[in-house]
């Protein structure tokens, strides 16, 4: 393990020298401690930073960078902090470099479809400045109102739209990042197509903070859809609703913006938690299919053919939202479903698993056989469409933290192993952070680790950015 040096007082002057004495947080726990944690509820990944700088320049960061890189103290970057693995949790102590003053659109350039960003703008308030342009970016996680751009694109963020949009990565066309060695590195630009050299904006995209801080964003946009029509399919069981999925997209010819899954403990959660009072509380899974386009009768149409193979598929009733409020009605559920577990179970860990989409069912078969050997629930819900199940494993109210604790280890061993055997993966958009990191070694090749760790060390000899992340 590294040797880390603290944040000294002269170390934290010299970080008021650089971001001005009022963007500096030091010796204080009470304005450090929103900073020691993300949204993993419960207490296990949380700690305290040393100190927390606000920047606001590339040259402040990079600065601060240099600095840390020299005198050994970790720096761990941070956007919205509503992340889900703790990867903005500052586990080796060190300097927190919070990027929320970097806030501001700077240019739409229409004639090249961009737009240029700061890392710290709310990945919605993108939209809202796109819309009346007829644009829009189509990243959009689950988080959408909350979260930063920074966040999303260090985490590669996926969420809801990603069917037909893909994930974040599919629209950053530039970045400008703050290596570990305090240099700013410009890669790509307005570019379309590059083969300049190896491709580091994907390498980066993704990267978890562990090999930069990004402090200028160049995203690719597209024209805005004005309508969207959504479908809420009700299956006796989680097995046929996802069955169903395939046949729906190859028979129509028609690829939905999201085809999203939840089975009916995770809806009637959702449910509650909204007052909602939907007449389908006793359904034994959803699929929430939506599709979107400029022409609400093409909509109507497409509606009707995926309403026809749901119910082939064996959809016992299929509900249709084409008007802005119904829709948001049937999204507003499947979105409150995270906060409504976390609120609901004190000690609940959500998963993030990836698998080929075919083989969903068998997560949530094997989930099924889980909570039934070890005596809790494991609701599944997540992205039917993209292989992307969130298992929430939840623990009895009356379970010690030490029981459950040895528990979730021993259930987790099982299911990634079982998700391992799948062709899948122990993260499809959370990241590893430090939650999933004592599970790399079992569930990925040693070649890849070394790989991994190969790119770590060159870009970060001293091991000082994020470190505790991902190895
Ligand atoms: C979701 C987030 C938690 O899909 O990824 O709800
Ligand atoms: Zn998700």
């Amino acid at each position: 393990m590294t040797k880390y040096n603290p944040v000294t007082p002269e170390i934290a002057r010299t970080l008021a020298e650089i971001c001005g004495e009022s963007h500096v947080v030091y010796r204080d726990a009470e304005r450090l401690e929103p900073f020691s944690h993300d949204e993993i509820p419960g207490t296990h990944y949380r700690r305290l930073p040393e100190a927390v700088v606000k920047p606001d320049s590339a040259e402040q960061v990079a600065a601060i960078v240099r600095l840390a890189n020299e005198r050994r103290i970790p720096v761990t970057p941070r956007g919205a902090g509503s992340g889900l693995s703790g990867g903005t949790v500052p586990v080796c102590g060190g300097i927190v470099v919070a990027m929320q003053r970097f806030n501001r659109i700077l240019e739409l350039d229409k004639a090249n479809m961009t737009i240029t960003v700061e890392p710290g703008v709310i990945a919605n308030d993108i939209n809202e400045y796109l819309k009346p342009h007829g644009l829009f970016y189509a990243g959009y996680p689950m988080s959408v109102e909350m979260c930063q751009i920074g966040g999303n694109v260090a985490e590669n963020a996926g969420g809801g739209k990603a069917v037909k949009y893909g994930v974040t990565a599919r629209y950053v066309l530039g970045l400008e990042v703050v290596l570990p060695s305090g240099s700013i590195l410009n890669l790509g630009g307005k570019l379309l197509k590059d083969v300049t050299g190896y491709n580091l904006i994907p390498l980066l995209t993704g990267s978890e903070g562990t090999l930069g801080i990004f402090t200028k964003i160049i995203l690719k946009v597209i024209p805005r859809p004005r309508f969207q029509y959504d479908l809420l399919a009700l299956f006796p069981d989680s097995d046929t609703a996802v069955a169903a999925v395939p046949a729906m997209i190859t028979g129509t010819g028609i690829t939905p913006v999201s085809i999203e899954f939840m089975d009916g403990d995770a809806f009637r959660q959702g449910c509650l938690d909204l007052n909602e009072t939907l007449p389908f509380l006793d359904a034994g899974a959803v699929l929430l299919v939506s599709v979107d386009g400029n022409d609400p009768e093409m909509l109507a149409g497409q509606s009707e053919a995926l309403g026809r193979y749901l119910q082939k598929g064996g959809a016992s009733e299929i509900y249709v939202a084409d008007t802005r409020a119904d829709s948001e009605r049937v999204w507003k559920i499947r979105r409150s479903i995270p906060e409504a577990f976390s609120q609901a179970f004190p000690r609940q860990s959500g998963e993030d698993i990836v698998v080929p989409c075919a083989s969903i069912p068998a997560v949530v078969t094997e989930c099924g056989r889980l909570a039934a050997k070890y005596h809790l629930a494991i609701p599944c819900y997540g992205h039917a469409g993209d292989g992307n199940v969130h298992s929430r494993i939840c623990a009895p109210a009356d379970w010690s933290d030490e029981h459950w604790d040895e528990v979730l280890q021993a259930l987790l061993r099982e299911l990634y192993a079982e998700v391992a055997r799948l062709g899948g993966r122990i993260s499809g958009e959370h990241g590893i952070g430090c939650k999933r990191r004592p599970f790399m070694a079992s569930t990925c090749a040693p070649e890849f680790l070394d790989t991994l760790r190969a790119v770590k060390n060159a870009l970060d000899p001293n091991g000082i950015m994020n470190p505790g992340k991902i190895f």
